[in-house]
């Protein structure tokens, strides 16, 4: 199948409209929680950001399904804004029942420019949903919430797994549309808008911060999850995640590839940095985030040399 070929778009529209899944927010088998356990959902320092995030987002396609000419493409997009529309309904739905204390922040004007704050929220999207993947892991090994909640938020992974995909198609499907020159310059655009991506979420992060008396936001919602928070099992958490949630799409599909080969590139680094530090301890000391153990299966390289 040739990427950018009405037979690409084909695939890629009609395998979303696919696995769409039909869901209430309201009629969700929401689950009564002990004590302890609302506590910990109520302390949960994000949830009006991620609030607001689907809002935004709902509104975002929304305006952008406007402009598209394409009936198929034009279903598609509508469709995912319906579902983050409900994505943030299911969030108002939780923060009514459980008693949290979320204010709706009013929404931003998207400004002129529609078509870049499309590119900009799915390049968003890619880069939460695979950070999201990692944290998810976490919260659902730790037994964060009882997992009939945790089983609700699964569906809303699974969505969000099937935008970023629609994305990366509908974004090279576009480029080859615009020719040679958009698809050799391709791996650089992406490049940027990770990065303005990346930005973005650093801001947020500093807002974060002020929000919870100068403590890290990252930090502080990961410990909440797991205490000895380790980086790089945290990294192969996202990498594993992402390999897992991904395989059960179409493999004529195309996939986010930027983040996991930059992860995949980074863990292959700590590895071997924490190899060295076991071989020669003297001179490396590891830092916190190397954790200092051998990769599962790897035979020690002094022993393998005897
Ligand atoms: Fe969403
Ligand atoms: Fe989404």
């Amino acid at each position: 199948m040739k990427i950018g070929s009405q037979e690409h778009r084909d695939a890629f529209c009609a395998h979303f409209m696919q696995t769409y899944i039909e869901y209430d927010p309201k009629t969700l088998p929401w689950p009564e929680l002990q004590p302890a356990a609302l506590d910990r959902l109520q302390s949960v320092p994000f949830w009006e950001e991620v609030f607001y995030t689907e809002r935004r987002a709902g509104a975002i396609v929304a305006a952008f399904t406007e402009t598209v000419g394409d009936p198929v493409v034009k279903e598609a997009l509508a469709l995912q804004g319906e579902e983050e529309t409900r994505h943030a309904n299911l969030i108002r739905v939780m923060i009514d029942k459980y008693g949290l204390d979320v204010p709706e922040r009013p929404m931003e004007d998207l400004g002129p420019d529609i078509a870049t704050r499309f590119k900009d929220f799915g390049f968003g999207e890619c880069l939460d949903s695979f950070l999201g993947f990692g944290l998810f892991k976490i919260a659902w090994q730790a037994e964060f919430l009882p997992r009939e909640m945790l089983q609700i938020f699964e569906t809303l992974m699974f969505e969000e797994t099937r935008h970023i995909v629609f994305f990366i198609n509908w974004m090279a499907y576009t480029e080859a549309q615009r020719g040679w020159l958009a698809r050799s310059v391709s791996p650089l655009t992406s490049l940027r808008y990770y990065l303005r991506a990346l930005r973005r979420m650093a801001g947020l992060a500093n807002r974060g911060k002020q929000l919870n008396d100068g403590k890290n936001f990252a930090a502080t919602q990961v410990s909440m999850f797991l205490d000895g928070f380790n980086f790089r099992r945290f990294l192969e958490d996202c990498y594993a995640e992402n390999a897992r949630r991904m395989s059960v799409f179409e493999p004529e599909l195309l996939r986010p590839s930027f983040l996991p080969q930059l992860a995949a590139g980074a863990l292959k680094a700590l590895r071997l940095w924490a190899v060295r530090a076991q071989v020669e301890p003297n001179t490396v000391a590891l830092p916190p985030i190397g954790g200092g153990r051998l990769p599962e299966g790897a035979a020690h390289p002094v022993r393998a040399e005897q």
